[in-house]
């Protein structure tokens, strides 16, 4: 069959048709090559029970020592001076409205055009600080429990459950391995679409923090927090299934103060603030694992990480404690700068302001020969 040359204007509307079809063919492919590089996490996850021992000692007595208050605050002043700043409140309060620096910048480094829809979400939490448990502890020790395939073997759980805090990031689950990285959760710290979908993974009295990055994030966790489902269209704006419901009361969320973001990535990271970009984000948004011990500095007088540390120079190790995604998988994200957020974390554990329980960013414990 012969077909009709288009004309000028269906010229124009065929190119963008052809532009959007290479497009999806582009996004599918780089979705197939994140998916097929598999890791055989038993074959190549092999650690040394030297090493293990080494690393629960190490935690034990970083655990058993006494607490110094103040202590992280101290060094992230001394090391960052004015850029960090002191009093900032972890949470989102009440009062927010008046801090016009917050309303400066879009999500998550602020609530530029947001003020209603964070009106509307405040009015329905009740609280916005630590629950009064911790809040009358006069030393609150902290972890941070990071993703990392590092947390395989090392049997480090029990150590971590002695923690006050027990921070824990996006959907990274307990059940099933709780050997590793323990079965205490005080607070999961996530955006909407890593919110674990099983409901076994939030506790009683665990605290939700939700990290805001676009409009539906701010109708989800309203929805959420009324115990009521999200329209189905609008779960077509989430880059992944999200929660339809999550077993939290009200009295337990909380919003991560987006100051707190700004802070991470502007102040200390020092990226250059946001330029719109056509395919979204800059490489100038600081992983939840970075932001998570900023806040835990503003939360607790002392911090520790575990499972932390993407060793982009072994693409075949393991990405995560629980999927078999490889390192080599993390070149592929377009959002973070990995090398910055390590340089940063380093420094951190160096100048012991915060200690490596893992070992993956600065191994304090590792057998200084191998
Ligand atoms: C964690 O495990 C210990 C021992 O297995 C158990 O006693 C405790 O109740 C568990 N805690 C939670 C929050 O599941
Ligand atoms: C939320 O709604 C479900 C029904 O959809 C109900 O079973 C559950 O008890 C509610 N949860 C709360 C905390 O009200
Ligand atoms: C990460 O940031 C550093 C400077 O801090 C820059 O030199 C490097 O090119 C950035 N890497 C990527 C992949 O954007």
């Amino acid at each position: 069959m012969k077909m009709k040359r288009p004309s000028g204007f269906l010229k124009g509307t065929f190119k963008h048709v052809i532009l959007v079809v290479i497009g999806l063919c582009f996004v599918y492919m780089v979705k197939l090559s994140f998916h097929s590089k598999e890791c055989d996490m038993a074959r190549i996850h092999y650690v040394n029970p030297e090493h293990a021992k080494r690393a629960q000692k190490y935690a034990e007595q970083v655990v058993q020592a006494e607490c110094r208050p103040s202590f992280v605050k101290k060094g992230m002043g001394r090391l960052f001076m004015e850029k960090y700043s002191m009093n900032a409140s972890p949470f989102v309060r009440r009062d927010i409205k008046t801090q016009e620096a917050i309303f400066k910048y879009k999500p998550p480094f602020g609530f530029h055009k947001f003020s209603e829809k964070l009106q509307d979400l405040l009015e329905l939490l009740p609280e916005y600080d630590l629950p009064e448990s911790l809040q009358s502890k006069p030393c609150k020790r902290c972890v941070v429990v990071g993703s990392g395939g590092v947390l395989n073997g090392l049997q480090l759980g029990y150590a971590l459950n002695q923690f006050d805090i027990v921070i824990r990031l996006n959907n990274a689950p307990v059940q099933g391995y709780t050997d590793d990285v323990g079965n205490k959760t005080t607070i999961r710290m996530t955006y909407p679409e890593g919110a674990p979908l099983s409901e076994h993974e939030y506790y009683p009295n665990g605290l939700f923090v939700a990290v805001l990055f676009k409009s539906v994030d701010f109708d989800w966790i309203q929805a959420m927090v009324k115990n009521e489902t999200l329209p189905l269209w609008m779960r077509l704006f989430f880059w992944k299934q999200v929660a339809e419901k999550i077993p939290v009361l009200p009295k337990h969320i909380r919003i991560l103060n987006p100051l707190i973001v700004k802070e991470t990535a502007f102040d200390i990271l020092e990226y250059p603030e946001p330029r719109a970009t056509f395919w979204g984000w800059d490489k100038n948004v600081p992983t939840i694992g970075v932001m998570a011990v900023v806040l835990a500095s503003h939360l607790c007088d002392e911090v520790s990480i575990a499972g932390f540390g993407y060793d982009l120079s072994q693409p075949n190790t393991p990405l995560h404690y629980f999927d078999n995604l490889c390192m080599a998988a993390m070149n592929g994200q377009r959002m973070h700068n990995v090398t910055t957020e390590a340089k940063f974390l380093q420094k951190l554990i160096k100048e012991r302001i915060v200690r490596d329980l893992s070992g993956g960013i600065h191994c304090d414990f590792c057998r200084k020969t191998s």
